[in-house]
C-alpha cells in the first residue's frame, strides 16, 4: 500500500479525530491498523507527535496486544489450519506443497512481500478439514496436489 500523502492525511485526520477522545490510543491504533492494515513505525511517530504520548509507550501497547502488525502484511496471506482435525488430515502435507510453490516455511515472510505462512490453530472449519486460507478465503479438503491451482489461481494476473 502507497505511503503517499493521502495515505498520511488519512493518518492524519484518524490521530486528529481520535485525540480528542481521552483514554483512545488503542482505538487510534485500529483505525491505523484498518487503514493500512499495519502500523508502520511513521504513523507511530506521528501519533507521539500530535498526542504528547511517549513513542515507547505506544509501542508498549502496540507489542502487548498480539492483533497489531508492525510490519507490512504479504500481498498473499497464506494461512494453513494445523489444529488436531487438519493436521490429521494432512496438513504438513499442505505445508510442504506450499512450501515448494513459495519456497517459505511456517511462520515466514517472503522478501519481497508477496507470500506469507502461517500455522493457525483451528479455525472453526473443521468438518472442511484440511483447510487453509489464501487473505481470508477458506479452501478445504484439500491435497497437496491442490495447492498449485489455489496459488495460481490467487495470483493469476501477477
Ligand atoms: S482443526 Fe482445522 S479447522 Fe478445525
Amino acid at each position: 500500500m502507497s505511503q503517499g500523502t493521502n495515505t498520511r492525511e488519512d493518518i492524519s485526520d484518524i490521530i486528529k479525530k481520535w485525540k480528542k477522545v481521552e483514554g483512545s490510543l488503542v482505538m487510534m491504533l485500529h483505525s491505523v491498523q484498518s487503514r493500512l492494515g499495519y502500523v508502520p513505525r511513521w504513523a507511530a511517530m506521528e501519533i507521539s507527535k500530535e498526542t504528547g504520548i511517549a513513542l515507547a509507550k505506544i509501542y508498549e501497547v502496540l507489542t502487548f496486544y498480539s492483533f497489531f502488525k508492525l510490519t507490512k502484511p504479504a500481498k498473499y496471506q497464506i494461512n494453513v489450519c494445523i489444529g488436531t482435525a487438519c493436521y490429521l488430515k494432512g496438513a504438513p502435507e499442505l505445508l510442504k506443497a506450499i512450501e515448494k510453490y513459495t519456497g517459505l516455511k511456517d511462520g515466514q515472510t517472503s522478501e519481497d512481500g508477496k507470500f506469507s505462512v502461517m500455522g493457525l490453530r483451528c479455525i472453526g472449519c473443521c468438518g472442511l478439514a484440511p483447510v487453509i486460507s489464501v487473505n481470508g478465503k477458506i479452501h478445504g479438503q484439500l491435497k497437496a496436489g491442490d495447492i498449485k491451482t489455489i496459488l495460481d489461481e490467487a495470483t493469476k494476473g501477477e
